[in-house]
């Protein structure tokens, strides 16, 4: 979708300024190309470091319908991952709290904090399976001043470079 500029004005002059639309709140169209251009592109901030302070600390959100579980692996690193079980999109983690291992509540497939494939039950004997294959589908993830920020976009720019950019960008009024 275009958002044509006749749907706002961009005032630089702020004693003129005026809010948005409301359409731009609440038309559909609009939302699902935010999502498409904004929410699955860009970094988003989805929780806090204090969520994820020690070793073994996780929690579970969700950005954009997908599931997502960040923690803090046993080298101190926090990682992201699409909170999907590679064997049959079970979920790995639920809700918060404290683990050395995530293990699905389906068929208990087990994972390390750093995503690697454990252990795979109904997998015994088939030939050519590679547990590394299959280790959890990591997100791009940064830490910034305590907060905890995601990018489901993995060609995405660093945090720090796509922010930088934006900052030095210049905006001007349609003319
Ligand atoms: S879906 Fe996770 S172990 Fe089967």
């Amino acid at each position: 979708m275009n958002i044509s500029r006749d749907l706002f004005q961009v005032e630089a002059e702020i004693a003129r300024a005026w809010t948005l639309p409301a359409r731009l709140y609440t038309d559909a169209e609009i939302f699902a190309a935010e999502k498409a251009k904004i929410f699955s592109r860009t970094w988003q901030v989805v929780g806090h470091a204090s969520q994820v302070a020690n070793c073994g600390d996780y929690f579970t959100t969700e950005l954009m319908d997908e599931p997502l579980v960040f923690v803090r692996g046993g080298d101190g690193k926090l990682r992201g991952f699409y909170n999907v079980c590679r064997h049959r999109a079970g979920p790995p983690a639920e809700g918060c709290g404290s683990r050395k291992l995530f293990r699905c509540g389906y068929h208990g497939w087990t994972y390390g904090l750093d995503g690697a494939l454990i252990s795979a039950t109904e997998i015994e004997g088939v030939e050519g399976f590679h547990p590394e294959d299959f280790a959890l589908k990591a997100v791009r993830t940064e830490e910034w001043f305590n907060l905890v920020f995601v990018n489901l976009d993995p060609e995405a720019r660093p945090r720090g470079t796509a922010w930088a950019s934006c900052r030095d960008r210049r905006f001007h009024s349609p003319t």
